[in-house]
């Protein structure tokens, strides 16, 4: 290429590549295709190791927040793949201050064969995806959080099987990670019901998507504000910080609000007798989950983190066009 095709090939009007930066981006068929092959990675990883299907791969890791799960999770699947991952911290990179999102994307394009980020403006994840000429993917947003999701549904189909109509419910806020669940749910057929406190509710337009998913797989979407109401048959009760990344000046007035939507054994016992409790961590124990429930027997907190190591694997291989 000269330098003139150069110019024109990281001009967003010819970038063609697949992106991951929602679940209602993907279809049905192709979320549960991820979930196989996310399973298939997983068995291959615990007999003796993957194939190096990443080989002279490597991906950015963008963070503008912290990180253990996200972080580690995708550096250890580029190595298991037989590809190298690179830590670009929020001090390194100062996107969208030091240089413009679209400068970084393109500037890193010509480095990287994929981009994973976590950002603050779920604005600036699709500003880095229109300018990237590879793919990139979310590692959480202020709006969702779908590897978390797809590494959720792994776990959840794990307990339960590939079984429509299981009764999936969120106590807490209604952002990213509450967003990305509801929409996995409803792409696999799950009624997802959440609790929350007035105020607090989720995207209206996530909510809009979601029911329309749920139209096609035939899952239900319920809102309730009392959490007793909403873990009457549940299968999963799911829960998350209730003071987010970047909003820690609201600590004091959401623990007050939240109080009533901790997760404990009493509110668990009135869900099904093999429900599951999850929470994509980092948990604030004995807040918005007790420490008998995050340690006790139906607690799937490890292995849900675990398996984001598993559903990301399967992103990569599938962004990357190995699998
Ligand atoms: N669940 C999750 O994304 O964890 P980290 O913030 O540690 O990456
Ligand atoms: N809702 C949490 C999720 C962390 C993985 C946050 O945004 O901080």
């Amino acid at each position: 290429m000269n330098v003139q095709e150069m110019q024109v090939a990281v001009s967003p009007k010819f970038i063609t590549k697949k992106d991951f930066l929602h679940i209602a981006d993907l279809s049905s068929a192709e979320t549960q295709e991820l979930l196989d092959l996310a399973l298939d990675l997983k068995k291959e990883y615990f007999n003796g190791g993957n194939d190096p299907l990443l080989k002279g791969k490597a991906l950015a890791m963008v963070f503008q927040k912290p990180s253990l799960r996200t972080r580690v999770s995708f550096e250890m699947a580029m190595q298991h793949l037989g590809g190298h991952a690179l830590y670009l911290s929020p001090a390194e990179i100062g996107l969208g201050k030091r240089e413009s999102i679209a400068d970084v994307a393109r500037v890193l394009s010509g480095y990287v064969q994929g981009i994973m980020a976590r950002v603050f403006e779920h604005e600036h994840i699709i500003e880095l995806a229109k300018w990237s000429s590879v793919p990139v993917i979310n590692g959480l947003t202020d709006y969702n959080h779908p590897c978390q999701a797809l590494a959720d549904a792994l776990t959840i189909q794990e307990k339960f099987g590939k079984v429509r109509g299981l009764n999936v419910t969120f106590i807490g806020d209604g952002n990213n990670v509450a967003v990305s669940l509801m929409h996995v749910c409803a792409k696999l057929g799950w009624n997802f019901t959440i609790a929350n406190p007035l105020g607090y509710e989720m995207d209206a337009n996530a909510i809009e998507s979601a029911k329309q998913i749920a139209n096609e797989t035939g899952a239900e979407i319920c809102f309730h504000n009392n959490p007793h109401d909403a873990v009457k048959g549940a299968n999963v009760i799911y829960t998350d910080t209730w003071t987010s990344m970047g909003q820690e000046e609201e600590t004091a007035k959401r623990e007050e609000t939240f109080a009533e939507y901790q997760v404990n054994q009493q509110l668990v016992s009135e869900a099904e007798n093999d429900a599951i409790v999850m929470h994509c961590l980092p948990a604030h124990r004995n807040h918005e989950l007790t420490d008998e429930v995050a340690d006790g027997l139906q607690s799937a907190i490890f292995p849900q983190a675990h398996n984001r190591l598993h559903a990301q694997k399967a992103i990569l291989a599938r962004l990357f066009g190995v699998a």
